[in-house]
């Protein structure tokens, strides 16, 4: 299956997106993971990136959409993939829809997680990442064991510099103005889910759980938690 993630910054996507992958077997594709490891490694197109998110700002569309490119063409993405933070524009869901025809291939599923603004702000101003092993923590909903200390290989948890409150209202502005849009593009393919996800973590993942079980079988999807 061919599954894109779209919502706002902070609503849970990639908290999702880790254990649909690793159930479904599928790869999680993060665009803005993809983005920082290229600003760690200090890769031209890392160079370039980095400046737009440091200040929320979307990375230009022809770096993101060389990035996903050359992921998606990957051999362990022929059955299918969990794309996170891509598309993030009507203009790269065209060239992402271009892509995939090119491959013989189309989406079959985006989740729309709607969540509430004082969730968001909630959620990013907790959320602690593992310099390490890239595990994602929150101090209050999702805390480690040990104040600051990873769970899973007892590296440092760090916060994200663009999870401060003035880039976080930044990155809610610039999703309002050039993201949103791409809920009704998807709406009128047809292959949209809305997820209510000011949710316990494991009821979303219920829900997401359900949907692909009832699209993969073709049967209407009747119940709460997806509209
Ligand atoms: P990116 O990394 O994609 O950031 P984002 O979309 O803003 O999403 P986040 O990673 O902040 O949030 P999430 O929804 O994954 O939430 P999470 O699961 O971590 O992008 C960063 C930057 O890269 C962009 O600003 C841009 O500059 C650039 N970029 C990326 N893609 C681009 C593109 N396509 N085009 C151009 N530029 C691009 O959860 C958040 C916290 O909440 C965690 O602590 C988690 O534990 C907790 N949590 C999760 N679910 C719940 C729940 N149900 N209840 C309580 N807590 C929860």
């Amino acid at each position: 299956m061919r599954i894109v993630f779209l919502g706002p910054p902070g609503a849970g996507k990639g908290t999702q997106a880790e254990t649909i992958s690793r159930e479904k077997k599928l790869p999680h594709i993060s665009s803005g993971n993809l983005l920082r490891e290229a600003v760690e490694t200090d890769t031209e197109t890392g160079r370039k990136a980095r400046e737009y998110i440091e200040k929320g700002l979307l990375v230009p569309d022809q770096i993101v959409v060389d990035i996903i490119k050359d992921r998606i063409v990957k051999d362990d993405c022929k059955d299918g993939f969990i794309l996170d933070g891509f598309p993030r524009t009507v203009s790269q869901a065209k060239v992402l829809d271009e892509m995939l025809k090119q491959l013989g291939n189309k989406l079959d599923l985006v989740f729309y997680f709607s969540v509430s603004e004082e969730s968001v702000i909630l959620r990013l101003s907790g959320r602690r990442i593992c310099s390490s092993c890239g595990a994602n923590y929150h101090i209050k909903f999702v805390p480690s064991s040990k104040d600051g200390i990873c769970d899973k290989c007892g590296g440092k948890l760090y916060q994200r510099a663009d999870d401060k409150l003035e880039t976080v209202s930044e990155r809610l502005r610039v999703y309002h103005d050039q993201t949103e849009d791409l809920v009704e593009y998807y709406k009128k393919n047809g292959i949209l889910k809305e997820i209510i996800a000011d949710a316990n973590i494991k009821v979303i993942t219920k829900n997401i759980f359900d949907a692909i079980k009832c699209t993969q079988k073709n049967r209407p999807l009747i119940g709460y938690g997806v509209v």
